[in-house]
């Protein structure tokens, strides 16, 4: 499906017919590709992306990581690898990049992924503006108000009792937060958890035609937002990221990068954050004893998010371009080839984690996983996610010590972004409001 860049118009007629019938053509073959691969040829990594291994692509993983460290993906020219090594070394080297991203989901490389599809120097030029929204100073400045919000979040879902813990606490959270933090007025939370979904989805590659007319609106109606924003913050300056963009847009920023800049920036703000609250709930449920462990002393939520970051984490895998003839660990690796670097599965090498398959929040070999990638993409918001997330899991574990599960859990339905859909959870005997 190709879609100008930075339209932020709906799609004509004309242009709606032609970008369905060229989409139909490629959804069906790749569809047909990865289906053939999972069923017929019983491909790990096809199967990874399909329902009915997705909700526990770690088994997938262990297969493929028996056949080596770097194994062929799904298409001709790309590889894939859960050898925390390579991922990570492929990530750092200066011989692969990420201009052009296709590979893994190549319908999101039409949507402009901003960052994440730029290399240096372009890329270093534009990090430069949003990073300091960022430092250890500015996350001192914020850690009041999440400490505040979570509190007010989980008061509201103790006075029901039974509550989807997604919907009240672990979504609600983190658009509020990224939402003050770019300065986007009154963040209406249901609208941004479908564009969030919409978009984040969009990372595997557009899934359905419903699909790409979803993502074409959510994007299309982000871009007026943001326009009629930044056009309000080069007149009326406010203490937040959207000010620092416009006034540098046209000299260090351009103005055709600002819409995905932006679009990145909210919706990797909150659509990894939701799913890394929801994983560690949804894990610590699933490990009694540890979540027994937390509750007994909350302070280990830092730990045990670090934890789930390592076990269960929100990204899966990302993908990395060629673009020298180069030789990793002793394996050559040509120019032009995919390298798809499996996050989940490097994150439980053995190599690299004792154990790898035992979630315990009490450890302290994990921190160097790869939830966050590495080298030049490393994550900008990690220190926000990390402290959102740490406040969310503390409060919960403070006041619902007698937490359950409390109904089916649906896996969202993309390979890439990693989470559940709904949290159904029971507060129990114990629970307590705040005052
Ligand atoms: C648990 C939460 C999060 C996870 C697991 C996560 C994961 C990641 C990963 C894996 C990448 C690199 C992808 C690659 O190497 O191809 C990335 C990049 C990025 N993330 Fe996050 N992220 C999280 C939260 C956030 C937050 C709160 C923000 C805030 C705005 C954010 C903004 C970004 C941006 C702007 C990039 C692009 C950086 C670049 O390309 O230089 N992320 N994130």
């Amino acid at each position: 499906m190709t879609v100008p860049p930075n339209d932020h118009a709906a799609p004509s007629k004309r242009q709606q017919l032609k970008m369905t019938a060229a989409f139909l053509a490629d959804l069906y073959s790749a569809k047909a590709r990865t289906r053939w691969a999972a069923y017929v040829r019983g491909n790990p990594l096809a199967r990874a992306t399909l329902r009915p291994w997705r909700g526990d692509p770690y088994r997938q993983y262990e297969i493929l990581r028996a056949r080596g460290p770097l194994v062929p993906g799904l298409d001709p020219d790309a590889v894939a690898t859960v050898s925390h090594s390579m991922c990570k070394q492929v990530l750092k080297h200066r011989s692969f990049g990420t201009d052009g991203r296709e590979g893994v989901g190549k319908d999101a490389a039409e949507f402009n992924l901003s960052l994440l599809e730029m290399d240096p120097p372009d890329h270093t030029r534009v990090r430069r503006f949003a990073a300091p929204a960022f430092t250890p100073r500015r996350m001192a400045v914020y850690a009041e108000s999440i400490e505040q919000l979570v509190g007010r979040l989980v008061n509201d879902a103790l006075t029901k009792g039974r509550f989807d813990l997604q919907k009240e606490i672990s979504a609600p959270l983190p658009i509020s937060v990224i939402s003050e933090l770019l300065g986007v007025p009154d963040a209406d939370y249901e609208v941004f958890t479908q564009y969030g979904a919409v978009l984040g989805g969009a990372l595997d590659g557009i899934q359905s035609l419903r699909h790409g007319r979803q993502a074409l609106q959510a994007r299309a109606r982000l871009g007026r937002m943001f326009d009629r924003l930044i056009e309000e913050r080069r007149t009326d300056p406010r203490d937040d990221l959207l000010t620092v963009l416009a006034q540098n847009e046209d000299e260090a920023i351009r103005p055709e990068e600002m819409l995905p800049l932006c679009t990145l920036l909210l919706v990797a703000g909150f659509e990894t954050t939701v799913n890394l609250i929801g994983n560690a709930v949804h894990q610590l449920m699933r490990h009694r004893d540890q979540w027994d462990l937390l509750t007994a002393d909350p302070s280990l939520a830092g730990q045990a998010i670090e934890e789930t970051l390592r076990y269960d984490p929100p990204i899966q895998l990302t993908s990395r371009i060629c673009k020298a003839d180069t030789e990793i660990d002793g394996i050559p690796i040509k120019r032009g080839t995919w390298v798809v670097t499996v996050i989940g599965g490097a994150n439980r090498d053995p190599e690299a984690f004792p154990d790898p398959a035992r979630f315990d929040i009490t450890r302290t070999d994990n921190t160097d996983h790869l939830a966050f990638s590495s080298g030049i993409h490393y994550c900008i918001g990690a220190p926000l996610a990390k402290l959102e997330a740490e406040a969310a899991l503390r409060v919960i574990a403070e006041r619902m010590p007698d937490l359950r599960i409390a109904g089916k859990v649906p896996m969202r339905g993309s390979t890439i972004v990693h989470g559940v859909r709904e949290l159904p959870v029971s507060a129990g005997r114990r629970a307590s409001l705040a005052t």
